[in-house]
């Protein structure tokens, strides 16, 4: 939570919301209660607005059930739900991974930009990209 308000912050754009990403999968934890959701923060600019009023902040996408391409690989539907209700052009994820977040871009026809640290995951995301604009 404090790294989420020190970005809010820094971006000057007030956190309108914290969603909770419920995975339906049991993590691990060894003593407490075994944990089945993420929070993704929506920080909101100016004239932003979520058109969809139907949506609720509680979002249900299953974890991947296939062998991953990164260990904290995202499913790419839950990806292309922020984009299409949150998401405007010019998408930019500085942790990009293997990519799901420009994948996303590529079918929702937004333009993305990925930054990723990790050689192996570069490469992966390049691939995956190259697979989806080849099958369109
Ligand atoms: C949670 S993973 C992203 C997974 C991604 N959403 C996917 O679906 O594959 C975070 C990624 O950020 C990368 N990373 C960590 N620190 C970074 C940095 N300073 N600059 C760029 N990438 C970084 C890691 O190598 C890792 O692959």
């Amino acid at each position: 939570m404090a790294t989420f308000m020190r970005a809010s912050c820094s971006l000057d754009w007030p956190m309108e919301n914290l969603l909770v990403w419920n995975k339906k999968h049991l993590g691990t934890n060894t003593y407490g209660f075994r944990p089945v959701y993420e929070m993704i923060a929506l920080f909101r600019n100016k004239g932003f607005k979520v058109e969809n009023r139907a949506l609720g902040d509680v979002i249900t996408f299953p974890r991947l059930t296939r062998k991953p391409n990164h260990p904290a690989e995202k499913p790419l539907d839950l990806l292309l739900f922020l984009l299409e209700t949150a998401g405007k052009d010019n998408v930019l994820d500085v942790f990009m991974g293997s990519g799901t977040t420009l994948l996303a871009c590529q079918y929702l026809g937004l333009s993305g930009t990925g930054i990723e640290i990790n050689d192996k995951y570069f490469d992966i995301a390049c691939q995956r990209l190259q697979d989806a604009i080849s099958k369109q």
